[in-house]
């Protein structure tokens, strides 16, 4: 059968980027793609490239489980798991080190824009981080790796070590192709919408967090940055702000650009922006009553542990195989 595959960080919040770049993304494949098999998981060893408290992990673990069902994904149709429950990532990233290069590494735009940031050292964990990202992915011999742009980069060195470790050990890798949703695959900053909307941002108002309330879902769109051209038109290279936000009605509402901006014309941004957030508020909504619900329920526990169980089945063998062609160990019965 063939799969698909992805991850997200437990970090932060999930935001309305991460929801409408890649959860929903998700959520959309599983139905429109019934002879794949789905893994997704929560990216809990990536987390700690960056030093996280203890409890604000576990938690933050527990919180975007709850939010992947929340948001839809259907545990009968999607492995649901944790990666640190499937020790075959760890293993499987080690020998992906020994066919990765630094110059490589070095060059990952995510290392370096991380890296900055960090004023008490840099981690080995955050420079080899895209290594276990090509572990979490080969493992599985996915065929479509959904992700947002900004992962277009992990996604092409994965695939030069797939290559790699393909030629020197004849084949044993699916090289995956990435799938970037062709709108919303970027969703910016309301405080700047140049760069993108992130968890990571100090600055609260700059996004919305899957489980705010209404009044501060509403309260940000209106202060969302525009400019001082007033009408409601697509332009993201001159006017990234409203272009920011008719991506994000397009998205949920399902409309073109062109049909947005001709149900505005001679409407002006207060009014449209109104509308969007009572819109954004109406796709929350029904998302944060069923997390509510599940947050502290058995059920979540029941569908990791199917999920843990059938990612280390699978992965479990795969690793062996890869052990068998490196030569280490004992050769397997
Ligand atoms: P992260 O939240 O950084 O772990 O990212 C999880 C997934 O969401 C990745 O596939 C990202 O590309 C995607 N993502 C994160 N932030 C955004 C954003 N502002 N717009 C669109 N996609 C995003
Ligand atoms: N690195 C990704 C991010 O920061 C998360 C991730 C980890 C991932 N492993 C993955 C995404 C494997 C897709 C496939 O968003």
């Amino acid at each position: 059968m063939k799969r698909i595959l992805s991850g997200i960080q437990p970090t932060g919040s999930i935001n309305l980027g991460t929801y409408l770049g890649s959860v929903k993304n998700f959520v959309k494949l599983q139905d429109k793609m019934p002879d794949y098999e789905f893994f997704i998981f929560i990216a809990d060893l990536h987390a700690i490239t960056i030093h996280k408290d203890k409890q604000f992990l576990r938690k933050k673990i527990k919180e975007l489980a709850a939010l992947y069902v929340a948001c839809g994904l259907d545990p009968e149709k999607v492995n649901l798991f944790i990666q640190s429950e499937v020790p075959a990532h760890s293993q499987m990233q080690y020998i992906l080190q020994c066919n990765a290069y630094m110059g490589e590494l070095e060059r990952m735009t995510q290392f370096k824009d991380k890296a900055k940031k960090q004023e008490k050292g840099v981690t080995v964990g955050l420079f080899s981080y895209p290594t276990l990202m090509a572990a979490d992915i080969l493992i599985y011999d996915p065929d479509y790796v959904p992700v947002g742009k900004d992962q277009k980069q992990h996604l092409e060195l994965t695939r030069d070590i797939a290559n790699r470790v393909n030629n020197k050990y004849n084949d044993i890798f699916t090289v995956p192709e990435p799938l970037i949703a062709e709108i919303g695959a970027k969703i910016q900053s309301l405080t700047d919408p140049t760069m993108k909307m992130s968890k990571s941002d100090p600055n609260d108002k700059s996004r919305i967090d899957m489980l705010d309330p209404e009044n501060i879902i509403k309260k940000r769109i209106k202060s969302a940055m525009t400019d001082s051209i007033g009408t409601i038109k697509y332009d993201p290279e001159n006017r990234p702000g409203i272009s920011n936000l008719l991506t994000i009605y397009s998205v949920i509402t399902n409309m073109s650009f062109k049909d947005i901006e001709k149900k505005y014309e001679g409407i002006g941004y207060k009014d449209f922006k109104e509308d969007l957030g009572e819109i954004v508020y109406q796709e929350l909504k029904p998302i944060q009553e069923r997390f509510n619900n599940l947050i502290n329920s058995e059920e979540l526990d029941d569908i990791l542990d199917k999920g843990r169980d059938r990612a280390n089945q699978v992965a479990s063998i795969k690793v062996n195989k890869l052990m068998d062609r490196v030569g280490l160990g004992r050769k397997r019965r």
